[in-house]
């Protein structure tokens, strides 16, 4: 670690992490009562389960991009960050209320949550990825402010770098973005509409810049690769994702009340998004095959290289698959949308946090570079059981969605969606079997840290030595 204030990075990745746990648990709470549909009922009935299923996902996600600036940021402005006491009390702050939001979810009806918060004074409750209520949505702004100004007036007083200036507007996107979760129009097309700003804008938008940044902040590191090289692709890729994906938000305005044009400028500029996720792949892998050295963190290397596979696979292939209006017409809320959405937001996003997490902890945690031998083996398992179930899930959810759509919108006698749901039961059992094997990945995954803590230094080559 180069500055001390990166070390406010630990406690938003150790969060992140945890709460990941409790994500994943809830997903293979939801992926049981598919199968056994009175399963925890009426504990914990599938609405909320599946609320705190993807909510914690957002959640834990925010606490890794955080976490990520907060560590990148010092060493790419090469300077302290402008105030490590306010990055920890937003921290707790974050944390608190995030737990007492999930508390109200499982503890409160969640109407009753919205009465007890106030949503009838200025609703914005009860929209998917958007249902906290209206005081924690104010409080992560705050948080997200605090933060802005904590890593902008590093970024102002200190060296400006390509890397660190994306990285920071797409936090701010990121941040700007979120005020429309505030508006919430009466007319549902309306609301609709703007829901997506916050949605689609972000993970095909405002996301990318920041997944980008992590991702060359990280390859410069173990490459050694020069920074013009990055930068230049860092444009190219940021030009594509914003020209493709700001217009592309069309492929979610179909079927939603909106003029019909949306069908031909949706499919048409959606259908070139998957070109800056493949980019991305590119890029990596042309970094890694000029490397200038080699790092002895091959861990984090496996987890930067497998983002840029995975996220082109899951967001370009899969999204891809059902973008064009004439297919999406049939494919549209199916189980095909939901493996396009497991994959995209594990492939870009969650492994992306990985990735940092895999690359900055080694260093927070005293070492000179990596950790030991033994520990990066059991790591590099954790790597393969995530990724490889998250594929099966995904294959898995296809082939229940192709089956899905066949059986009730397609075939010339089709079924009601029940009866077609009874029909495709084995995939929904095979999903949860992979969510049962991506839960010990996880466990690997934080076993890995504590695994080989003693093993003697002489493990960890030397950077340097080996440039
Ligand atoms: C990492 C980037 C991406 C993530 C995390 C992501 C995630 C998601 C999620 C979670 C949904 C379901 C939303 C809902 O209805 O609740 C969705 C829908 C959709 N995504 Fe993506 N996506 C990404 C990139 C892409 C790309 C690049 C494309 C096109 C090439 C795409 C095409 C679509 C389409 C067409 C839908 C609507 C499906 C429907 O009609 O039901 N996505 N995405
Ligand atoms: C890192 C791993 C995971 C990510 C990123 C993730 C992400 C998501 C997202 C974005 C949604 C909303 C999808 C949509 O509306 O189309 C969702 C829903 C869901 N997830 Fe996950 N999830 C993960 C792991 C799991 C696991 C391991 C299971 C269970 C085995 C699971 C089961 C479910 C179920 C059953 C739903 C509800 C689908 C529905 O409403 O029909 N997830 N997840
Ligand atoms: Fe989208």
């Amino acid at each position: 670690m180069q500055y001390q204030s990166q070390a406010v990075a630990k406690p938003y990745f150790i969060a992140a992490i945890g709460l990941f746990v409790g994500q994943i648990l809830f997903g293979l709470i939801i992926g049981l009562q598919y199968v056994v549909g009175d399963f925890l009922f009426p504990e914990i009935p599938f609405n909320v389960a599946r609320m705190v299923h993807t909510n914690l996902l957002i959640v834990w996600l925010l606490f890794g991009f955080m976490g990520a600036a907060y560590y990148l940021v010092p060493e790419e402005a090469e300077r302290e960050l402008h105030s490590p006491g306010l990055a920890i009390l937003m921290f707790w702050i974050f944390l608190v209320a995030g737990a007492l939001t999930v508390l109200g979810y499982l503890l409160v009806p969640y109407a009753g949550l919205a009465e007890m918060t106030g949503n009838a004074l200025w609703p914005t409750m009860g929209r998917e990825f958007l249902e906290q209520p209206t005081v924690t949505k104010v409080g992560i702004v705050i948080v997200a402010l605090a933060f802005l100004f904590n890593i902008g007036m590093t970024i102002l007083k200190g060296r400006k770098t390509v890397v660190s200036l994306i990285l920071l507007i797409g936090l701010v996107g990121l941040a700007l973005l979120f005020l429309f979760a505030f508006y919430n129009p009466e007319n549902i097309v309306m609301d609709k509409f703007f829901w997506w700003w916050v949605v689609h804008l972000w993970v095909e938008g405002v996301w990318e810049l920041i997944m980008a940044s992590i991702l060359a902040f990280v390859l410069i590191k173990t490459t050694g690769v020069d920074r013009e090289v990055v930068e230049k692709w860092l444009y190219v890729i940021i030009a594509m994702a914003f020209i493709t994906g700001i217009i592309g938000t069309g492929h979610h305005y179909y079927w939603i009340g909106t003029p019909e044009y949306w069908q031909w400028w949706g499919s048409i500029f959606s259908a070139m998004e998957p070109i800056p996720f493949f980019m991305m792949t590119i890029f990596a892998f042309n970094m890694v095959n000029r490397r200038r050295r080699n790092h002895p963190n091959k861990a984090a290397i496996l987890w930067a290289m497998g983002t840029a596979v995975m996220a082109f696979l899951g967001a370009g292939v899969w999204g891809f698959l059902h973008t064009l209006a004439p297919v999406n017409y049939f494919t549209h809320g199916s189980q095909i949308t939901a493996a396009h959405g497991h994959m995209a937001f594990y492939g870009a996003y969650v492994m992306i946090v990985l990735t940092i997490i895999s690359y900055a902890m080694p260093m927070m945690n005293g070492r000179k570079a990596a950790n030991s031998a033994r520990s990066q083996v059991v790591e590099m398992w954790s790597f393969w059981l995530m990724t490889v179930a998250m594929v099966f899930i995904t294959l898995f959810l296809t082939a229940a969605g192709i089956l899905q759509v066949y059986l009730q919108r397609f075939s010339d006698s089709p079924l009601p969606f029940m009866v077609t749901q009874d029909k495709i039961e084995l995939f929904y059992w095979l999903r949860e079997i992979s969510g049962v094997v991506f839960l010990i990945g996880l466990v690997l995954y934080i076993a890995s840290f504590f695994v080989g803590k003693d093993d003697p230094e002489a493990a960890i080559t030397d950077v340097e030595a080996t440039a």
